[in-house]
C-alpha cells in the first residue's frame, strides 16, 4: 500500500512546490517591492543534499509532483543538477519548473535533459516598454528568447501566466490569446492576491476574471475544457484549436476545497498553505540529523496544521511575506 498525506478536510497532499531561493533577477510590482535586497543569506537555504532528503520522504509519501520556484529558480546556482537529482527519485513522476524565463535561453536544453518537462513562465505583456514597467526593469525580448528556447527544446506544456492588472495590461489579453495561439502555448490568466505589501497595493488594479472570460467569449469561441494536472485553474478552449485558456481565481471564486499541495520554502520552512502562517520548520530538524522515520513523522503532523482555506478577501493584512519568499 502506497503512503498518502490525507490532511483534515480530506484533501490528498500530493504535490509539493518547492522554493530553491527567494532571491529574483526582476522587481514585479505586486511580487517585491522596487529595490528590495532583504533576501534570506545562502546559508540559509537547504542545501541540494537536504532538499533532495525531504523530497524523497515525500515521495514515499505518496507525493508524486514537484515544481521548482522562486524567487526565479534559475538564480540560484546549478539548479539542473537538482533537478536531475529529483528527477531520479523513485515515485516522482512529475518534474516542473516555474520562472520568468529572463535566463531560460541558457538552461532549456540542460533542464530538459535533466527532466523537467513542464513549464510556467511569468508574462505580463507584450510590449517592452510595459513589460519593463511592470517587472522593474526587465527585458521583454530576454523572456521571448527563453519561451523559443523551450519550445525548441521540446518542453510541453508551456504555460503562460499572465497576472491581469486593471489599466495595466487587461487591454492586451485578446493580443495574448492569439500570441498564444500562434506558439502553441497554453495561457493562464491570475487574479491579483493580496501577499505582503506589494500584492495588496495591486490589488487596486484587481479584475475579476469572470468578467474577463464572457469579454473573450465575445471575440473567441469558447469551450469548456480540461487540463490534466491542471491545479485551480478552470480552463476553456478556443473551439477547433488547440489553444487552452485557464483562469486562476482565488478572489472571484475559491478552490481551497480541492487544494492538493504544500510550500516548501528555501529556508526549508513548510507553509501549509500559500494565504495563512502556518507552518512549520525542517532545516532545524534536518540539521540536528533526525532519522528519516521522524522526518516522514513531521511531515505528517504538519499536513495535519493545513488550514481548510485561505482568507484574502476576509483578512487581506494577514499575509505580510511576499510571494516570491513562499514560492508562487
Ligand atoms: N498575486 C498573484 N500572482 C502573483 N505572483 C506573484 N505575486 C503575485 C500576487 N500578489 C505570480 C507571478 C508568477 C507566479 C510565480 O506568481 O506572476 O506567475
Ligand atoms: Fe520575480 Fe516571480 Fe516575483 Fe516577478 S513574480 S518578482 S519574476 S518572483
Amino acid at each position: 500500500m502506497t503512503a498518502q498525506l490525507i490532511d483534515r478536510f480530506q484533501r490528498t497532499i500530493e504535490y509539493v512546490r518547492l522554493s530553491v531561493t527567494d532571491r529574483c533577477d526582476l522587481r514585479c510590482r505586486y511580487c517585491l517591492p522596487e529595490g528590495y535586497r532583504d533576501f534570506q543569506e545562502p546559508d540559509t537555504w537547504l542545501s541540494f543534499d537536504e532538499i533532495e532528503r525531504v523530497v524523497r520522504a515525500f515521495t514515499e509519501l505518496g507525493v508524486a509532483r514537484i515544481r521548482l520556484t522562486g524567487g526565479e529558480p534559475l538564480t540560484r546556482r546549478d539548479l539542473p543538477t537538482l533537478a536531475a537529482r529529483l528527477a531520479r527519485l523513485p515515485g516522482l513522476d512529475d518534474l516542473s519548473l516555474s520562472t520568468n524565463a529572463v535566463q531560460l535561453k541558457k538552461y532549456a536544453a540542460d533542464l530538459h535533459r535533466a527532466g523537467v518537462r513542464r513549464l510556467n513562465v511569468s508574462l505580463d505583456s507584450l510590449h517592452a516598454d510595459r513589460f519593463a514597467a511592470i517587472t522593474g526593469g526587465g527585458h521583454l525580448n530576454k523572456v521571448l528568447d527563453g519561451l523559443m528556447a523551450a519550445k525548441a527544446v521540446g518542453f510541453s506544456p508551456i504555460k503562460l501566466n499572465m497576472v491581469v492588472m486593471r489599466d495595466v495590461n487587461d487591454d492586451e489579453i485578446e493580443d495574448m490569446v492569439r500570441f498564444s495561439l500562434e506558439h502553441g502555448f497554453t495561457l493562464r490568466l491570475i487574479e491579483t492576491m493580496p501577499l505582503g505589501e506589494t500584492g495588496r497595493a495591486a490589488t487596486e488594479q484587481f479584475v475579476d476574471l469572470q468578467k474577463i472570460r464572457q469579454r473573450l467569449a465575445e471575440t473567441f469561441d469558447l469551450v469548456p475544457a480540461v487540463m490534466p494536472g491542471g491545479g485551480p485553474a478552470r480552463y476553456v478552449q478556443v473551439a477547433g484549436t488547440d489553444l487552452k485558456i485557464g483562469f486562476i481565481t482565488p478572489l472571484s471564486q475559491h478552490f481551497c476545497e480541492t487544494c492538493n499541495r504544500v510550500r516548501l520554502a528555501a529556508d526549508g520552512t513548510l507553509y501549509l498553505c500559500l494565504g495563512q502562517n502556518d507552518k512549520v520548520e525542517l532545516r532545524p530538524l534536518l540539521r540536528q540529523g533526525i532519522s528519516n522515520a521522524e522526518l516522514k513523522r513531521q511531515i505528517h503532523a504538519a499536513i495535519a496544521l493545513k488550514p481548510e482555506r485561505h482568507e484574502f478577501k476576509e483578512q487581506p493584512r494577514k499575509i505580510i511575506r511576499f510571494m516570491s519568499s513562499t514560492g508562487g
